[in-house]
């Protein structure tokens, strides 16, 4: 790095340390005189070296808390805050006091952000975020985008609404790849949705809310109990967790070690248990400080974050060419494991974050296996990280391709590329075979015994060689020559997306077979044929990129070799063909399934049920979708089919329809 770009990244990360703690912090180290002298400092260098620009400089992006962007609402009742415990003895302790023979309601404590909703005779009229409890922002555009919020009541009732707007984790872990995971967690990007300056772009974010108290303007005698309360949002269309208990205060240690078991299963995020008394008239007795009631407490997990240093940074090369750089950490106890590194994503994030080595660093996990930066305390003395030009394991000049985030190392023959293809091709959601895991893979290639996947059905010849070389026991050699004669018998369906081409994984290769592309010379076929792109791109579930995708890979002659090679080792190239019904019940239908099912566990049950009596499947629901088979806790799906006016069928008609046909389970 030259002097003048690294002058440029350190004014970047010192400018954005400065607005976090004037913004966020609200401590200002420096007068505002002086940020702007830096500011103005960066932005000449800028100017006359835009080569060293970065895209993500605080020159670039409003550097506002962007709350000043809404009006300020004075909140009709104070949104107070919650007492936190960590510890079991402490709450024990607060119901004792409370009332240990008094019920109570014990619920998620739900971690997004905190919204109330104020409906007047039944509209909404105002979504307001917490804010300082007595005033917060008027967020209302962005509300009226979330799709489980109801605008009108089916009654002309007044009533203040609290609830967490969230996002569920599969619904990010789907957002964020899109975005090539600069997200930090489902958290973060709820709380920063909310607060969109651009409704529009609220909007394409899955959020959803969870209502978990509210206020009756007009007196209502009829509501005694904080259940009564829930009970009512929820008749009155107000999507209220149906996962709260209501018990009695001895039983709390039993109901939150029940809580505790199911807390990695939701598929949202939840940072405790919010524990209530349930008699309203009690609660009033007891009334509340100005920060928080005395009729409740947040009973709070075991934090899922901590602070720790960067103390490197390094890079991984993926099978795809694709660089993910992961910071080395001081080493942490986090949920249970000890953390020593975590995934800095990419550069995009890197430079958003203003991460750097030597930086404190918040890192958590939440659902992931790696856990993430989530945030920068303080950053580093050495500037932002710059993710080198050339791939650190051949030395190849680095390439960013089309419009992703990601940096790519281009060499085909790059050593941890060919490493990674074959640990990928040998995992167990792909070919599964036994004895080959990384470590082995790695002993392998590294004594030359294989370098592509096709070598990996040569072993078989160099088994003396292996035993003497490899530093192998019989026994443990024979496992793994066993475990890849075994992976012959895996069917089609498993072959394809292992071999690792682009954009062709279990998903599309399920599609392809299922629109008789099952067998692998009908793709080759298909993809050399005039018009190959745009006949592709016709089969529903198939976007354009993989159709290009698919058409580019399967001219390629490298590719075919490979294909033709592993046909050569007795590898299946053809799927299994399903045996379908004479009888079309389903004919011309097109069926998505979702939620879950007494009669159909998994629900694929079902679909295989529709598939064989002359359905097609589909895994989302589009104009084309004609029914929705929706069992318990259907989501967005239920939603977009009401929208699009697609046929919603539940379990016990889905039962009748097949009893009618006399087609037993
Ligand atoms: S009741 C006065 N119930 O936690 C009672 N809060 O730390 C107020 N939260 O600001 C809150 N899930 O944003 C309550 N089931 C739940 C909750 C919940 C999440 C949040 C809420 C509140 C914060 C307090």
């Amino acid at each position: 790095m030259n002097s003048i770009e690294k002058e440029i990244r350190t004014l970047e990360s010192k400018i954005r340390h400065h607005q976090q703690l004037y913004y966020k912090a609200r401590k200002p180290e420096i007068s505002d005189k002086e940020f702007d002298l830096l500011f103005k400092k960066l932005q000449d260098l800028e100017k006359a070296n835009p080569e060293f620009a970065s895209v993500n400089s605080p020159t670039k992006v409003v550097g506002s808390d962007s709350d000043n962007e809404f009006h300020k609402y004075q909140h009709k009742v104070p949104v107070l805050s919650l007492e936190n415990t960590y510890n079991f003895a402490e709450l024990k302790d607060w119901i004792e006091k409370t009332g240990i023979e008094n019920e109570y309601s014990v619920e998620w404590k739900i971690d997004g952000a905190s919204i109330v909703l104020y409906y007047e005779k039944g509209e909404l009229v105002n979504g307001v975020s917490r804010g300082s409890g007595g005033i917060g922002d008027d967020v209302t555009e962005n509300i009226r985008t979330i799709r489980n919020i109801p605008l009108k009541l089916p009654e002309p009732v007044s009533i203040y609404a609290r609830g967490e707007v969230y996002m569920t984790f599969t619904d990010f872990a789907e957002f964020n790849e899109e975005f090539g995971g600069k997200y930090a967690n489902p958290r973060n990007l709820a709380a920063g949705s909310i607060k969109h300056k651009n409704s529009s772009q609220t909007a394409k974010r899955p959020l959803r809310i969870f209502t978990y108290d509210a206020y009756f303007p007009e007196p209502n005698k009829k509501i005694k109990y904080h259940s009564q309360i829930l009970e009512t949002m929820s008749d009155l269309g107000l999507p209220v967790s149906n996962e709260y208990k209501i018990i009695s205060g001895k039983k709390i240690e039993k109901v939150i070690s029940e809580f505790k078991k199911k807390k990695d299963k939701v598929d949202y995020p939840v940072d405790g248990l919010v524990i209530k008394l349930n008699d309203l008239a009690l609660r009033d007795a007891l009334g509340a400080t100005s920060h928080s009631p005395r009729w409740a407490r947040a009973f709070k997990f075991d934090a899922l974050m901590k602070e720790t240093r960067i103390v490197n940074i390094d890079y991984a090369v993926g099978r795809t060419g694709k660089i993910t750089p992961r910071a080395k950490v001081e080493p942490v106890l986090l949920a249970g494991t000890t953390v020593t590194y975590a995934t800095l994503h990419n550069q995009d994030f890197i430079d958003e974050m203003g991460i750097g080595i030597g930086a404190k660093v918040n890192v958590a996990k939440r659902g992931e296996i790696i856990p993430a930066v989530e945030e920068v305390i303080e950053p580093g003395n050495q500037g932002i990280f710059k993710l080198p030009e050339k791939c650190p394991a051949c030395g190849t000049v680095l390439l960013k391709v089309d419009e992703s985030v990601d940096f790519f190392c281009p060499n085909k023959k790059c050593p941890d590329r060919e490493k990674n293809s074959l640990i990928f091709f040998c995992q167990r959601k792909q070919m599964d075979i036994e004895g080959l895991g990384e470590k082995q893979i790695e002993n392998f290639y590294n004594a030359g015994f294989i370098r592509s996947i096709p070598d990996i059905y040569k072993l078989k010849s160099k088994r003396d060689e292996l035993i003497q070389t490899a530093g192998l026991g019989e026994k443990s050699v024979d496992i793994i020559l066993s475990g890849i004669e075994k992976s012959k018998e895996k069917d089609f369906k498993f072959v394809l997306p292992s071999i690792g081409l682009s954009e062709v994984g279990h998903k599309v290769t399920e599609i392809l077979i299922e629109n008789g592309f099952d067998d692998i010379d009908k793709i080759i076929e298909a993809a050399s044929a005039a018009n190959a792109r745009e006949n592709l791109e016709e089969i529903h579930g198939m976007g354009p990129r993989t159709a290009e995708s698919i058409v580019r890979q399967f001219q390629d002659r490298e590719t075919l070799k490979l294909i033709d090679e592993l046909k050569k080792a007795g590898l299946k190239f053809q799927a299994v063909r399903r045996q379908k019904s004479s009888l079309t019940l389903f004919g011309g239908q097109s069926w998505c399934v979702t939620g879950s099912f007494e009669n159909f566990q998994p629900r694929d049950k079902a679909m295989d049920l529709i598939v064989y009596y002359g359905g097609r499947k589909v895994t989302s629901i589009s104009t084309k979708t004609t029914h929705l088979l929706a069992g318990e806790n259907a989501g967005s799906k239920l939603e977009k089919a009401r929208e699009l006016g697609v046929l919603i069928v539940n379990e016990k008609e889905f039962l009748e329809i097949l009893k009618k046909a006399k087609i037993k389970l």
